[in-house]
């Protein structure tokens, strides 16, 4: 019989500095307001790095998820790490936290470039690789710092004040309980809507990695549609919650707690609204959070258990959309 796999423990970082709306208020250049920020986005305050590195706050994530599944860094067999801010252009982050959770042992690791549904993306890989026999304990962490990557002037306000810094890491292993555990994902990407949300330079797709005009020009920002991500966001979370839940044989009416990926409240609610999905079964985080891109998800699992709004056997939405565009969802039973 195929092996269930489930999450066994769910862990977050984040960093101490809270930033408030009030603050990036104050920075003149960004011409933004607290006013504007929260009618648009929901967002009230985010956290920004200090001294950490994205692979350090995974650190303080995969330790916390392990101790929560009562499990070892020895008991892990490979690590998938998501994120679209790495430590470095290469290697990936998966390496370097290979080095600071393992040290001497050797372990596999893959890096996921998905964005928004990153987590999602590497869930479904974890699943299969765990359901195939290949490994029995895997690390999925996902972990951003954006706010060292953003462009804090005028030409890049609404996408700044949307971001912050944090990791969510979870420890996927087999289900002791066949009734228990993943039963399905549906992931898609649809590239011609790339430059929609993207970080176009540096690159290799032209000449220059990156010019002194292109810098000047702060082209080294992320760029996005907004009003094209956001037609586009509740039109495929909505699609693709629906799959999957015909996928695994549920219903709306089935599902005990939604985590939706967390890049604007309004997204969100507009989403819920169009599934039929009571806002009580939603848990949102980026009130406090602002959107953590990959780390978002296990942090929402961390803040339902807290809230405790996640129990044993609940049915659990996952989903989610972001740059790629990718977008995915995940069904399961926690
Ligand atoms: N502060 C103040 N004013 C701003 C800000 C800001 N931070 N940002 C934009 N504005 C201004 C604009 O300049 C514009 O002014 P104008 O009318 O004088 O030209 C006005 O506000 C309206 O701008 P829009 O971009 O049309 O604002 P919109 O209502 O669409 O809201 C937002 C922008 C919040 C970004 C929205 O489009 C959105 O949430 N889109 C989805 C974002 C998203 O989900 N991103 C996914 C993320 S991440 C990932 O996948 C990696």
């Amino acid at each position: 019989m195929t092996q269930t796999s489930r999450i066994l423990g769910v862990g977050k970082y984040l960093p101490s500095r809270a930033v408030p709306n009030t603050e990036l208020e104050q920075i003149k250049s960004l011409e933004t307001s607290d006013e504007w920020i929260q009618q648009r986005t929901g967002i009230q305050s985010r956290h920004y790095v200090t001294n950490e590195s994205g692979t350090d706050m995974a650190f303080e994530a995969s330790k916390e998820a392990l101790k929560n599944a009562n499990l070892s860094v020895d008991d892990i067999d490979f690590i998938i790490f998501a994120t679209l801010s790495p430590d470095h252009y290469f290697p990936g982050n998966g390496c370097f936290l290979q080095d600071k959770l393992f040290g001497d042992r050797p372990v596999g690791a893959l890096d996921v470039r998905n964005q928004c549904t990153g987590f999602l993306y590497s869930l479904a890989m974890a699943d299969s690789l765990i359901k195939s026999g290949m490994y029995k304990h895997i690390l999925v962490v996902g972990a951003e710092v954006h706010s060292r990557g953003l462009d804090f002037s005028k030409d890049g306000r609404a996408v700044t004040v949307l971001f912050g810094d944090g990791a969510g890491a979870a420890v996927v292993g087999p289900s002791t309980n066949e009734h228990l555990g993943i039963l399905g994902h549906a992931m898609y990407s649809q590239g011609k809507h790339a430059d929609a949300l993207w970080l176009e330079y540096p690159c290799n797709a032209y000449d220059f990695f990156i010019s002194h005009e292109d810098l000047d020009v702060g082209c080294q920002y992320p760029k996005m549609n907004g009003r094209t991500v956001f037609k586009h966001a509740t039109r495929r979370m909505v699609e693709v919650s629906k799959e999957v839940l015909n996928k695994t044989g549920k219903t709306v009416d089935d599902i005990d707690v939604v985590l939706f990926h967390q890049a604007n409240l309004r997204i969100n609610q507009m989403t819920a609204s169009m599934l039929k999905i009571p806002e009580e079964k939603m848990v949102n985080t980026i009130q406090w959070t602002g959107n953590t891109t990959a780390a978002t998800i296990p942090i929402c699992m961390c803040e339902a258990l807290r809230q405790g709004k996640l129990k044993e056997n609940d049915l659990v939405l996952l989903c989610g959309f972001g740059a790629g565009f990718t977008w995915a969802a995940t069904l399961l039973h926690w």
